[in-house]
């Protein structure tokens, strides 16, 4: 996730190789960041976080507490930490740090082709410009929306952060159905991602409700009312909320540990 938002911030010349330093304790991953990108590093995460305007932790849940220990007290007053931490809630990362402007980023994996979502909350501590700035860096790897409540972002965790994985089970069970019924399987998977690429335009840039535009597709007796009613009957979209909300569930649940 940092080296998706390190190319997406590069690549849209939001910064330039040397306004960046990584914190990384692996020296091969420094070496590789540094040559790949012309990003400064460093394996001492203070020393990576001198002087930035904003301060990414995108480590591991159960690398927090040692990060923690490197980082309390230490940022300035006008610099801002921005967490994609799953689960860290705003209150455990003010604390951990000592510092109070924070901001709270739920990002999903398609950020790494520019196409993720994020949802985002911040400190009030955290002024327009800074804002702004969270604004613009997000933007770099998709769209971005600000909530100012964070309970959502555990639902968010649910849907977007959670939900490529859900729609990958979808594109790999569809083609292997096309498999089944006697096609070959690059043309089965062809057919299955135009499908969902295109399922998924339609509905964002005609604004109809996924409904409507499923109702378009079955004619009476014909052969999308046989497949949807399997669907139907096996449960799927009951599934899917199940699916979603024991995301949910268990979000809530890792943000109280
Ligand atoms: N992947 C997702 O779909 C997704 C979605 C939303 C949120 N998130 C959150 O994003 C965070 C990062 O996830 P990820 O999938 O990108 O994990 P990841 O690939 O394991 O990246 C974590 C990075 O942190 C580095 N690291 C470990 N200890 C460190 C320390 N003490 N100081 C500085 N850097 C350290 C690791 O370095 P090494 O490579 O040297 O170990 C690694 O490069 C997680 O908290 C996750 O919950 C992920």
């Amino acid at each position: 996730m940092a080296e998706a938002i390190l190319r997406g911030v590069l690549d849209a010349r939001l910064a330039g190789g040397g306004d960046v330093c990584v914190g990384e304790p692996r020296a091969e991953r420094r070496e590789y960041l540094t040559q790949q990108f012309g990003v400064r590093s460093d394996q001492d995460n203070q020393v990576a976080a001198q002087g930035a305007d904003l301060v990414v932790l995108a480590i591991k849940p159960q690398d927090l507490p040692s990060v923690f220990k490197q980082l309390h007290q230490k940022l300035d007053p006008g610099q801002t930490a921005l967490s994609i931490v799953a689960g860290a809630k705003m209150s455990t990362l003010t604390q951990g740090l000592g510092h109070p402007s924070i901001v709270r980023v739920m990002p999903n994996t398609p950020a790494q082709i520019g196409e993720g979502m994020s949802l985002w909350t911040c400190s009030e501590q955290v002024d327009e410009n800074k804002r702004d700035l969270v604004r613009s860096v997000l933007a770099t790897v998709g769209r971005e929306l600000y909530v100012d409540d964070e309970k959502y972002l555990d639902m968010a965790t649910a849907l977007s952060a959670s939900g490529p994985a859900y729609v990958f089970l979808f594109i790999e069970a569809l083609i292997d159905a096309g498999v089944y019924v006697g096609l070959p399987r690059d043309m089965a998977t062809t057919l299955a991602l135009q499908t969902v690429y295109g399922s998924t335009k339609l509905v964002m840039e005609t604004g109809q409700h996924p409904a409507q535009l499923k109702d378009m597709v079955v004619s009476p007796g014909g052969t999308t009312a046989e497949g949807l009613q399997v669907l139907e009957r096996a449960g799927v979209p009951a599934a899917i909320v199940d699916a979603v909300n024991a995301a949910y569930q268990k979000s809530i649940q890792l943000g109280q540990q």
